[in-house]
């Protein structure tokens, strides 16, 4: 077989080299003994622009998928963006077919897939932070039926303009306030960096949040972060980050190579060895 019949993707982001996304994608090719492979391209935001024009030349490519800091700037880059991917205002996942490039974004469908198992009630969500992942966290809430949506982050005011962007009952309450909100709330989500490893630990007393709600986290290094150990001691059910990755992987590579991928416990601890777990 020639090289020129093997179908190119891969992830494309500055810095690359952490990510966990080409583990992933080559366990699924091996698996599954498809002719394609999955790299990691190291491009800087001034040379994103470029990068996409070749990607557009190259018909072996089936498409690639965006990390930081590129998943808002190739928007304009691309021929479609679909409607969940502008919703979220960034995408995760280019898909090139018949010479266009269309954008979506798979981050809310692996941030559902990996907490909708374990949700024990949908009448109350509690979202700490209001960065970049928080919006597909909360179109995902959306999606999932929750009733009560409510979101705190330290700077209030991204807090606001994420409730004006996802249209849904959304209330936003001060960051000073994150303890009292936890009051019968059936989910809580950290959607802020506090917890990642190499950054200061997310400060919360978790004494109000019924023993029956499921907390989760999408920082998934330290798998176990200091809110899932302290959520865990006092009996909560947890799901730790890592499943959103692989679940957001799913749609990606069936739209590239053909084929629905599973997320395993064989493929978790396949990733989890990249990160020395
Ligand atoms: P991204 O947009 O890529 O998700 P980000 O802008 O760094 O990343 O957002 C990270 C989230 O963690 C934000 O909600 C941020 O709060 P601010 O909007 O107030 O910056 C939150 N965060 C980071 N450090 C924090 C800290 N020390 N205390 C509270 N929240 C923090």
């Amino acid at each position: 077989m020639t090289n020129s019949r093997i179908k190119k993707s891969g992830v494309v982001g500055w810095p690359v080299s952490h990510s966990l996304s080409p583990r992933l994608h080559n366990f699924w090719l091996k698996k599954y003994n498809i002719a394609g492979e999955y790299k990691a391209y190291p491009v800087k935001p001034e040379e994103l622009p470029d990068f996409i024009n070749n990607l557009r030349k190259d018909n072996d490519f089936a498409g690639v998928n965006l990390t930081i800091p590129h998943k808002e700037a190739v928007m304009e880059l691309l021929d479609e963006v679909d409607d969940i991917a502008t919703t979220i205002g960034a995408v995760n996942t280019i898909i090139y077919k018949n010479g266009r490039l269309l954008g979506t974004n798979t981050d809310a469908y692996g941030f559902s897939e990996n907490i909708k198992p374990f949700i024990s009630g949908k009448n109350k969500a509690v979202v700490l932070g209001a960065g970049g992942a928080a919006k597909a966290v909360l179109f995902a809430l959306k999606q999932l039926g929750f009733s009560e949506i409510i979101i705190t982050n330290r700077t209030r005011d991204r807090a606001e303009i994420l409730s004006s962007v996802i249209s849904h009952p959304l209330s936003v309450k001060n960051w000073e306030n994150r303890n009292e909100i936890l009051k019968d709330a059936d989910l809580l989500v950290n959607t802020t960096s506090l917890g990642m490893t190499g950054k200061e630990a997310l400060e919360i007393d978790l004494s109000l949040l019924p023993k029956t709600a499921l907390v989760t986290d999408i920082v998934y290094s330290p798998l176990i972060t200091p809110l899932l150990a302290q959520a865990q001691l006092r009996g909560n059910r947890l799901v730790d980050g890592l499943g959103m990755l692989l679940h957001q992987a799913v749609p990606a590579f069936e739209a590239w190579f053909g084929l629905r991928s599973e997320v395993t416990e064989e493929l978790r601890q396949h990733v989890l060895a990249g990160i020395g777990l």
